[in-house]
Formats: structure tokens, sequence, C-alpha cells
């Protein structure tokens, strides 16, 4: 399997989300336009993920331009940069590499357009690289939370697919299982985009590890009956007090986790955590296209003209928060002192 996303001589190519489980296939993108459409319509997804994409869509930005203009540019890299920024508003991660890689845009810009080329390049595989092994990572200190024979119960896709590789939420369960342990993990399907039923059970399949799909309003029952031991999902932003941004249905799976005494788990790379938002009111939630809703796999399954809400991500208070897992350790409540070093 070719990873997530890669930088292929002078284009970037990601396996082409929408498709899977269905079709395996490869969205080229040439332009920095491109790469922003495939953020927006979610050929590629998930925090991480749209990150490296964001950074490499800016490196394709600026290959585009020529020393001749005449024009300043950085107008040009300005206007890359906001197309860029405007593709989804709730993932820090997006915002955090386009932000490194504007730090190296300043850093090299006196190197003439070819030494910047190179240099962003180098920044935005650096990117991709280093979240390949923040991982890692991730999944050697999360692996302890998680006990030999448990059931795991996960939400959206937290795995390769989301990130450069292995996954966050699902690289704990990938490391639990290098290390010898039996995991069994509950998909969510994850209404309305499905990536619980179209992505994780896909990747974990491949992997050969046992994973059971259940529709969204089936998990409290599951929980109530004693058949999930943890819950365990990604982040798409965490505020500074712990409260998290993830795939919408996530704060009723921490609610139904804290009444049934099952402990709720947040794996996520530091670059997620939003220290400037004290809380998680300031989140930006995202609200998409309402055909999502009204439709399952392009068939209408509503009235056309049903009236449809459709946020993308909801916010779960810290309270509801056993641990949350970064690549610096496992930070357990207060997340105000333990974002800040872990345990
Ligand atoms: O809308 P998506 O598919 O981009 O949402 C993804 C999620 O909510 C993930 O749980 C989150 O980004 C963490 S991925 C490591």
């Amino acid at each position: 399997m070719l990873p997530t996303i890669a930088w292929r001589g002078r284009s970037v190519l990601m396996i082409d989300q929408r498709k899977l489980p269905g079709q395996e296939t490869y969205v080229r993108c040439r332009t920095y336009i491109q790469v922003a459409q495939a953020i927006e319509k979610m050929v590629i997804r998930g925090a991480p993920a749209i990150g490296i994409a964001a950074a490499y869509g800016l490196v394709l930005g600026v290959m585009s331009l020529s020393a001749d203009t005449g024009r300043s540019i950085d107008r040009d890299f300005e206007r890359i940069y906001v197309r860029l920024e405007r593709t989804r508003p709730t993932a820090r991660n997006l915002f955090w590499a386009l932000e490194r890689m504007r730090a190296a845009f300043e850093r090299n810009r006196g190197q003439g357009l070819r030494g910047l080329r190179a240099a962003l390049l180098e920044e935005a595989k650096a990117i991709e690289l280093e979240d390949a092994e923040t991982n890692k990572a991730i999944g050697r200190h999360g692996r302890a939370l998680i006990r030999d024979g448990m059931t795991v119960l996960t939400h959206c896709n937290a795995g390769a697919l989301a990130t450069a590789a292995y996954g966050t939420a699902l690289g704990i369960i990938r490391a639990a299982v290098e290390e010898g342990k039996t995991v069994r993990v509950f998909a969510d399907e994850t209404r309305p985009f499905l990536q619980g039923a179209r992505l994780t059970v896909w990747e974990l399949d491949k992997d050969g590890i046992p994973v059971v799909l259940i529709t969204d309003g089936m998990a409290g029952w599951f929980m109530r009956r004693g058949e999930v031991d943890a819950v365990l999902v990604g982040a798409d932003r965490i505020a500074a007090n712990g409260d998290t941004a993830n795939k919408i249905g996530t704060y009723a799976l921490a609610v139904l986790a804290k009444e049934n005494g099952v402990p709720f788990y947040v794996a996520a790379p530091t670059n997620t955590i939003d220290f400037a938002l004290a809380d998680g009111g300031g989140i930006p939630i995202e609200e998409r296209n309402p055909d999502e809703v009204r439709e399952i796999g392009g068939r209408l399954v509503t009235l056309p003209y049903a009236e449809v809400r459709n946020p993308a991500f909801d916010v779960t208070p810290a309270a509801y928060i056993t641990a949350i897992v970064t690549e610096r350790g496992i930070h357990r409540p207060p997340y105000e002192t333990s974002l800040k070093s872990p345990d």
C-alpha cells in the first residue's frame, strides 16, 4: 500500500478516501488549487493528513511562481496561503503546518526562488516524516492503557489514512498488538461520511486486527452490556483545558462512557493542541454540505428538500476525558497543567 500522501516529482499523490474501500485509486495534484479542493472534498481527511497536504500545497504554489513577474513574492505567497487556510476550519494541525511553512518561507526568502522552493519542499517532507515518528511515539506511550484481551471502541478514522502513517488512536491499537496483546475493535460507522465503516474497518482488516462494525446508535448499548472496555478516539483540536473537538458523535460517546464507567481516551500529536484557546468554546466547528446527510453513497435517503444540519465536529468537555495521549506521554486531568508536561 502506498502511503496516504506522498510527494512524487512535482506533484502530490493521495489515496482517494472517498472511494475506499471499493476502489484503491490515487489522485495526483499538480497545483495548490487542486490540493485545496482535495482537502475540501475529503479526498484526503484527518487532522494531521490535511496539515501535510496543505504544506505540500504551499510547495506546489510557490513552484508555480516565476521570478520575472516583477511582483512581490510575498503577495503571491499570501494568496496561496489563504486559499489553503480556508479549506477546513476545525483541525488545528492544518494551521500549525501552514504556520511552520510560513516560518520556513521567512527564513529562506533571501535565497532566491530556486533556493526557496527547495527549502519549502524540505520543510513539507519534514512535517510528513515527523508525523509518522510522532504517531509511533503516541503508540509507545498509549499501549500501556490497553490490556490484553480488551475491546476498544473507536469513532471516525484516526488511523494511517488520517496521518502520514500508523495513526494516532489506531496507532495505539497497533502498538498494543505489536507487543503481543489481543485487541478487538468496535468501529462506529460514523455518519454521515462513514469514515468508520469505510476507512477504519478497511485499515484494521488489512493489518489483521479484529474489527466489528456497529452503527453510531449502538455504542451506548454495547457499553451498558459491558462489552466495551475503553473508548479511544483522535482529535482535531484540543483547547488548553483539554476540551477536545473531534468527529461529530464523539461527545455523545464520552457522555455514554462516563455513565457506564468506561474510560475515554483521546490520542493526538501536540500540534493538535491550541494553547491560544482557554477552552473548547472558541473552536470553530465546520458545517458541511447538507447533501452529505440527505444521501448515503450518492443515494437520497430522505426528501430532497429536507432541512438538515451537518456539523462535522463536536466538542467533548475535558471532564469526560480520562486521559489524553500525545507523543510526549499520557496526560491526565487537570489538563491546564498536564498538557504542558505529561505524567
Ligand atoms: O472530517 P474528518 O474525516 O477529517 O474528521 C477526522 C476526525 O475527526 C479524526 O478523528 C481526527 O482528525 C483525528 S485523525 C488522526
